[in-house]
Protein backbone atom coordinates (compact mmCIF):
# COMPACT_ATOMS: atom_id res chain seq x y z
CA UNK A 1 0.00 0.00 0.00
CA UNK A 2 1.61 3.45 -0.98
CA UNK A 3 1.33 6.33 2.13
CA UNK A 4 0.72 9.81 0.67
CA UNK A 5 3.98 11.89 1.89
CA UNK A 6 2.91 14.93 4.48
CA UNK A 7 5.17 17.19 5.99
CA UNK A 8 6.17 16.39 9.81
CA UNK A 9 7.80 17.93 12.65
CA UNK A 10 10.23 15.07 14.06
CA UNK A 11 10.79 14.83 17.43
CA UNK A 12 13.43 12.82 19.35
CA UNK A 13 13.25 11.68 22.78
CA UNK A 14 9.51 12.57 22.36
CA UNK A 15 8.55 9.86 25.00
CA UNK A 16 8.96 11.60 27.79
CA UNK A 17 9.92 15.40 29.73
CA UNK A 18 10.76 18.46 27.54
CA UNK A 19 10.36 16.26 24.33
CA UNK A 20 7.02 15.37 24.59
CA UNK A 21 6.02 18.45 26.08
CA UNK A 22 7.13 19.83 23.01
CA UNK A 23 4.93 17.61 21.05
CA UNK A 24 2.30 18.70 22.53
CA UNK A 25 3.29 22.45 21.97
CA UNK A 26 3.92 21.32 17.99
CA UNK A 27 0.51 19.65 17.96
CA UNK A 28 -1.52 22.24 19.37
CA UNK A 29 -0.25 24.57 16.60
CA UNK A 30 -1.37 22.27 14.41
CA UNK A 31 2.03 20.68 13.42
CA UNK A 32 1.86 17.15 12.05
CA UNK A 33 4.54 14.79 13.86
CA UNK A 34 6.90 12.09 13.67
CA UNK A 35 8.04 11.02 17.60
CA UNK A 36 11.31 8.94 18.37
CA UNK A 37 12.39 7.06 20.97
CA UNK A 38 12.78 4.00 22.50
CA UNK A 39 9.58 3.45 24.78
CA UNK A 40 6.43 2.88 22.15
CA UNK A 41 4.37 2.67 25.42
CA UNK A 42 4.45 5.82 26.39
CA UNK A 43 4.71 7.60 22.42
CA UNK A 44 1.70 5.43 21.72
CA UNK A 45 -0.38 7.08 24.83
CA UNK A 46 1.06 10.41 23.68
CA UNK A 47 -0.60 10.18 20.12
CA UNK A 48 -3.66 9.21 21.87
CA UNK A 49 -4.09 12.97 23.40
CA UNK A 50 -2.71 14.19 20.79
CA UNK A 51 -5.07 12.72 18.69
CA UNK A 52 -8.29 13.66 21.46
CA UNK A 53 -7.06 16.67 21.61
CA UNK A 54 -8.08 17.00 17.69
CA UNK A 55 -4.27 16.43 16.09
CA UNK A 56 -3.70 14.41 13.20
CA UNK A 57 -2.34 10.84 15.04
CA UNK A 58 1.51 11.34 15.02
CA UNK A 59 3.68 8.88 13.40
CA UNK A 60 5.56 6.72 16.03
CA UNK A 61 9.69 5.24 15.48
CA UNK A 62 10.50 2.86 18.58
CA UNK A 63 14.86 3.65 17.77
CA UNK A 64 17.59 3.74 20.00
CA UNK A 65 19.19 6.82 18.39
CA UNK A 66 22.54 6.00 19.97
CA UNK A 67 23.09 2.97 18.32
CA UNK A 68 25.43 2.71 15.31
CA UNK A 69 23.52 3.59 11.94
CA UNK A 70 20.36 5.02 13.95
CA UNK A 71 20.27 8.43 11.76
CA UNK A 72 19.97 6.17 8.09
CA UNK A 73 17.51 3.81 9.54
CA UNK A 74 15.42 6.59 10.76
CA UNK A 75 15.66 8.07 7.30
CA UNK A 76 14.53 4.71 5.91
CA UNK A 77 11.22 4.37 8.38
CA UNK A 78 10.07 7.86 7.59
CA UNK A 79 10.54 6.95 3.82
CA UNK A 80 8.51 4.13 4.57
CA UNK A 81 6.23 5.72 6.51
CA UNK A 82 5.82 8.64 4.25
CA UNK A 83 6.83 11.57 6.36
CA UNK A 84 8.47 14.25 4.94
CA UNK A 85 10.87 16.38 7.59
CA UNK A 86 10.76 19.50 7.74
CA UNK A 87 11.46 20.82 11.15
CA UNK A 88 13.56 18.61 12.74
CA UNK A 89 13.68 19.01 16.98
CA UNK A 90 16.85 17.05 18.01
CA UNK A 91 15.91 16.42 21.91
CA UNK A 92 17.32 13.31 23.02
CA UNK A 93 19.87 13.43 25.38
CA UNK A 94 21.01 12.03 28.92
CA UNK A 95 23.38 12.89 31.06
CA UNK A 96 25.73 11.26 34.04
CA UNK A 97 26.77 12.56 37.35
CA UNK A 98 30.11 11.27 38.55
CA UNK A 99 33.76 11.98 38.39
CA UNK A 100 34.80 11.55 34.63
CA UNK A 101 37.33 8.40 35.67
CA UNK A 102 34.65 7.09 37.92
CA UNK A 103 31.63 6.80 35.63
CA UNK A 104 31.51 3.64 33.19
CA UNK A 105 33.70 4.12 29.81
CA UNK A 106 30.93 2.68 27.88
CA UNK A 107 28.12 4.94 29.10
CA UNK A 108 30.05 7.92 28.29
CA UNK A 109 30.31 7.04 24.97
CA UNK A 110 27.07 6.31 24.69
CA UNK A 111 26.27 9.55 26.16
CA UNK A 112 28.45 11.24 23.27
CA UNK A 113 26.87 8.83 20.53
CA UNK A 114 23.30 10.46 21.20
CA UNK A 115 24.12 14.09 22.75
CA UNK A 116 26.22 14.86 19.79
CA UNK A 117 26.85 11.96 16.78
CA UNK A 118 23.28 11.29 16.52
CA UNK A 119 22.07 14.92 16.69
CA UNK A 120 25.05 15.86 14.45
CA UNK A 121 23.99 12.80 12.00
CA UNK A 122 20.39 13.56 11.90
CA UNK A 123 20.48 17.09 11.31
CA UNK A 124 22.95 16.10 7.93
CA UNK A 125 20.44 13.05 6.92
CA UNK A 126 17.42 16.00 7.04
CA UNK A 127 18.72 18.95 5.87
CA UNK A 128 18.07 18.66 2.50
CA UNK A 129 14.35 18.06 3.00
CA UNK A 130 14.52 20.83 5.69
CA UNK A 131 16.27 23.42 3.09
CA UNK A 132 14.13 22.53 0.50
CA UNK A 133 10.72 23.30 2.91
CA UNK A 134 12.63 26.53 4.45
CA UNK A 135 11.87 24.32 7.76
CA UNK A 136 14.11 24.82 10.54
CA UNK A 137 15.81 22.81 13.28
CA UNK A 138 15.37 22.66 17.25
CA UNK A 139 18.43 21.80 18.97
CA UNK A 140 18.46 21.32 22.83
CA UNK A 141 21.56 22.13 24.42
CA UNK A 142 21.47 22.86 27.85
CA UNK A 143 21.88 26.66 30.16
CA UNK A 144 25.50 24.04 30.89
CA UNK A 145 26.47 24.89 27.03
CA UNK A 146 27.99 27.80 28.60
CA UNK A 147 30.36 26.37 31.48
CA UNK A 148 32.63 23.70 32.24
CA UNK A 149 31.23 21.26 34.22
CA UNK A 150 33.08 18.28 36.64
CA UNK A 151 30.80 16.22 37.93
CA UNK A 152 29.47 16.30 34.38
CA UNK A 153 32.21 17.50 32.41
CA UNK A 154 31.51 15.11 29.38
CA UNK A 155 27.42 16.23 29.54
CA UNK A 156 28.71 19.68 29.90
CA UNK A 157 31.36 19.17 27.01
CA UNK A 158 28.61 17.67 24.57
CA UNK A 159 26.29 20.71 25.35
CA UNK A 160 28.86 22.73 24.74
CA UNK A 161 28.70 21.14 21.07
CA UNK A 162 25.20 21.11 20.55
CA UNK A 163 25.66 24.89 21.41
CA UNK A 164 28.42 25.86 19.26
CA UNK A 165 27.19 23.82 15.71
CA UNK A 166 23.51 25.13 16.38
CA UNK A 167 25.13 28.58 16.04
CA UNK A 168 27.67 28.12 13.17
CA UNK A 169 24.59 26.24 11.24
CA UNK A 170 22.43 29.13 12.08
CA UNK A 171 24.80 31.33 10.78
CA UNK A 172 25.28 29.60 7.28
CA UNK A 173 21.35 29.01 6.84
CA UNK A 174 20.49 32.47 7.90
CA UNK A 175 19.82 33.76 4.42
CA UNK A 176 18.32 30.94 3.07
CA UNK A 177 15.39 31.45 5.94
CA UNK A 178 16.33 28.25 7.47
CA UNK A 179 15.88 28.96 11.10
CA UNK A 180 18.18 27.31 13.91
CA UNK A 181 17.57 27.55 17.60
CA UNK A 182 19.65 26.13 20.66
CA UNK A 183 16.93 25.48 23.38
CA UNK A 184 19.21 25.86 26.49
CA UNK A 185 17.23 24.83 29.60
CA UNK A 186 17.98 25.36 32.96
CA UNK A 187 17.09 22.93 35.58
CA UNK A 188 13.96 21.42 34.25
CA UNK A 189 11.28 19.05 36.25
CA UNK A 190 11.97 15.44 34.35
CA UNK A 191 13.59 12.06 34.28
CA UNK A 192 16.73 13.30 33.51
CA UNK A 193 18.28 13.90 37.28
CA UNK A 194 17.12 10.07 38.04
CA UNK A 195 18.81 8.96 34.94
CA UNK A 196 22.10 10.69 35.51
CA UNK A 197 21.81 8.94 38.76
CA UNK A 198 20.89 11.04 41.52
CA UNK A 199 17.38 10.94 43.33
CA UNK A 200 16.50 14.41 42.52
CA UNK A 201 17.53 17.70 41.57
CA UNK A 202 21.43 18.29 42.70
CA UNK A 203 20.39 21.99 42.81
CA UNK A 204 18.96 21.35 46.24
CA UNK A 205 15.81 23.39 47.21
CA UNK A 206 16.58 25.85 43.56
CA UNK A 207 13.12 25.59 41.66
CA UNK A 208 12.99 23.75 38.83
CA UNK A 209 10.79 24.87 35.95
CA UNK A 210 8.35 22.91 34.30
CA UNK A 211 9.06 20.73 31.06
CA UNK A 212 5.84 22.60 29.76
CA UNK A 213 7.10 25.84 30.21
CA UNK A 214 10.24 25.15 28.58
CA UNK A 215 8.64 23.71 25.94
CA UNK A 216 6.89 26.80 25.06
CA UNK A 217 9.22 29.20 25.48
CA UNK A 218 11.43 27.17 23.01
CA UNK A 219 8.43 26.60 20.34
CA UNK A 220 8.22 30.62 20.45
CA UNK A 221 11.41 31.45 20.26
CA UNK A 222 12.08 28.70 17.64
CA UNK A 223 8.99 30.09 15.68
CA UNK A 224 10.73 33.68 15.84
CA UNK A 225 13.98 32.44 14.14
CA UNK A 226 16.07 32.85 17.76
CA UNK A 227 19.15 31.37 17.67
CA UNK A 228 19.30 30.74 21.08
CA UNK A 229 16.59 30.32 23.56
CA UNK A 230 16.83 30.15 27.13
CA UNK A 231 14.14 29.80 29.28
CA UNK A 232 13.58 32.04 32.67
CA UNK A 233 15.61 34.77 33.96
CA UNK A 234 17.88 32.90 36.43
CA UNK A 235 19.37 31.13 33.86
CA UNK A 236 19.37 33.65 31.33
CA UNK A 237 21.12 35.72 33.58
CA UNK A 238 23.88 32.44 34.24
CA UNK A 239 24.61 32.55 30.95
CA UNK A 240 24.94 36.03 29.83
CA UNK A 241 27.48 36.33 32.98
CA UNK A 242 28.97 32.91 31.95
CA UNK A 243 32.15 34.68 30.21
CA UNK A 244 32.47 37.29 33.04
CA UNK A 245 32.79 34.77 35.99
CA UNK A 246 36.55 33.31 36.58
CA UNK A 247 36.37 29.65 35.28
CA UNK A 248 37.60 28.47 38.39
CA UNK A 249 35.15 29.69 40.46
CA UNK A 250 32.35 28.72 38.56
CA UNK A 251 33.84 25.11 38.34
CA UNK A 252 34.35 25.00 42.32
CA UNK A 253 30.50 25.99 42.39
CA UNK A 254 29.58 23.46 39.64
CA UNK A 255 31.72 20.86 41.62
CA UNK A 256 30.07 21.45 45.06
CA UNK A 257 26.67 21.07 43.65
CA UNK A 258 27.40 18.17 41.78
CA UNK A 259 29.76 15.65 42.69
CA UNK A 260 27.96 15.90 46.32
CA UNK A 261 25.03 14.18 44.92
CA UNK A 262 26.08 11.39 42.84
CA UNK A 263 24.70 8.22 44.11
CA UNK A 264 26.60 6.43 46.59
CA UNK A 265 28.89 9.73 46.65
CA UNK A 266 29.73 11.25 50.63
CA UNK A 267 28.50 14.94 50.23
CA UNK A 268 31.12 16.30 51.28
CA UNK A 269 30.97 20.21 50.75
CA UNK A 270 27.35 19.87 49.16
CA UNK A 271 25.76 23.40 49.43
CA UNK A 272 22.99 22.31 50.41
N1 LIG B 1 15.91 18.25 32.69
C1 LIG B 1 16.85 19.17 32.73
O1 LIG B 1 17.16 19.75 33.79
C2 LIG B 1 17.56 19.58 31.44
C3 LIG B 1 18.27 20.79 31.44
C4 LIG B 1 18.93 21.19 30.28
C5 LIG B 1 18.87 20.41 29.16
N2 LIG B 1 18.16 19.23 29.16
C6 LIG B 1 18.14 18.44 27.92
O2 LIG B 1 16.80 18.26 27.52
C7 LIG B 1 16.70 17.09 26.71
C8 LIG B 1 15.52 16.27 27.19
O3 LIG B 1 15.79 15.83 28.51
P1 LIG B 1 14.66 15.68 29.63
O4 LIG B 1 15.02 16.57 30.73
O5 LIG B 1 13.31 15.76 29.04
O6 LIG B 1 15.00 14.19 30.13
P2 LIG B 1 14.13 12.86 30.19
O7 LIG B 1 12.85 13.11 30.90
O8 LIG B 1 15.07 11.83 30.74
O9 LIG B 1 13.82 12.54 28.66
C9 LIG B 1 14.83 12.11 27.79
C10 LIG B 1 14.21 11.67 26.47
O10 LIG B 1 15.27 11.17 25.62
C11 LIG B 1 14.92 9.85 25.18
N3 LIG B 1 16.11 9.03 25.01
C12 LIG B 1 17.06 8.76 25.94
N4 LIG B 1 17.97 7.92 25.43
C13 LIG B 1 17.59 7.66 24.15
C14 LIG B 1 18.12 6.86 23.10
N5 LIG B 1 19.24 6.13 23.26
N6 LIG B 1 17.48 6.82 21.90
C15 LIG B 1 16.32 7.53 21.73
N7 LIG B 1 15.78 8.31 22.68
C16 LIG B 1 16.40 8.37 23.87
C17 LIG B 1 14.03 9.30 26.29
O11 LIG B 1 13.14 8.32 25.80
P3 LIG B 1 13.28 6.72 25.95
O12 LIG B 1 13.84 6.42 27.30
O13 LIG B 1 11.89 6.25 25.71
O14 LIG B 1 14.21 6.32 24.82
C18 LIG B 1 13.22 10.54 26.67
O15 LIG B 1 12.15 10.69 25.77
C19 LIG B 1 18.05 16.38 26.81
O16 LIG B 1 18.81 16.66 25.67
C20 LIG B 1 18.69 17.03 28.04
O17 LIG B 1 20.09 17.01 27.97
C21 LIG B 1 17.50 18.81 30.28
Amino acid sequence: MSVTPHDVTLITGASVGIGADLARVFARHGHELALVARDGARMEALADEIVAGGGRRPLIVQADLSAPGAADALVAEMDRLGGRVTNLVNNAGFGLIGRVAELDRTDQMRMIDLNLRALTDLTLAFLPAIRTSRGGLMNVASTAAFYAGPGMAVYYATKAFVLSFSQGLAHELKEEGVRVTALCPGPTKTEFFERAGVGGSPFGPMPMASSMSVAQAGYAGFMRGKMVVVPGLFNKLLTVTSGLQPRALSMRTIARMQMGRAKGAVSKGDMT
